[in-house]
């Protein structure tokens, strides 16, 4: 696939099949994300990749969060936080681990490249052939998370990735106009 072509075509999959990515597919979307624009070298991110039992620890710390939120919920409710996981073979977990006090690259510098780092990795697993899906929601925003996950005082999570196998179609991509959103000054 042409580096254009990639650019122009990737879609999101958020129906996902097993196997997870190998090795070799995965070293290939880690060596992406580490080539994300990057003010100062800083290198503002790192991942928590899980799979296996890993995918239900991850949803045991989804449902204690929603029980933390609200002990009267119910335990059908935990169950379907229990099982957001396994929505796919395996959930990289990006995190931008953030510098603070430095005037020439403020945190949202370093956000904004950890988010770069991601976006490569959904186009590194786009051309493999992997489907691959970020998603946040309140999993990602949730402090007991966050804690369980064992985030440092600087960091955040800024999306899970999940990937695996495309178990469906792509849907056609929104056709856009570029001369709708730009102007240009001659
Ligand atoms: C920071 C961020 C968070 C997102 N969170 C979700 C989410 O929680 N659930 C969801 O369905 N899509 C979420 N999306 C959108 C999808 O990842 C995807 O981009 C969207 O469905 C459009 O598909 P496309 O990437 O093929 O254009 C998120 C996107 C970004 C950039």
């Amino acid at each position: 696939m042409d580096a254009l072509e990639l650019l122009h075509q990737r879609r999101s999959m958020g129906k996902l099949a097993g196997p997870a990515p190998a090795e070799e597919q995965l070293d290939a979307i880690y060596r992406a994300a580490l080539r994300a624009p990057d003010h100062k070298e800083m290198t503002p991110y790192r991942f928590i990749e899980f799979s296996g039992e890993g995918l239900d620890r991850l949803g045991e710390l989804f449902a204690r969060s929603d029980y933390q939120a609200n002990p009267h919920i119910d335990e059908g409710a935990l169950d379907s936080a229990r099982k957001k996981p396994k929505r796919a073979p395996m959930i990289i977990a990006v995190i931008a681990t953030i510098t603070p006090g430095l005037s020439k690259v403020p945190p949202v510098e370093q956000i904004i490249s950890a988010g770069c780092a991601a976006h490569a990795m959904l186009y590194a697993a786009y051309a493999q052939g992997l489907g691959a899906m970020w998603r946040t929601g309140t999993y990602a925003h949730d402090k007991t998370v966050w804690q369980g996950l064992g985030l440092g005082e600087h960091e955040e999570l800024i999306g899970y990735l999940y990937l695996g196998q495309p178990g469906g179609r792509y849907p056609d991509a929104p056709v856009r106009n570029p001369g709708d959103f730009v102007e240009r000054r001659r």
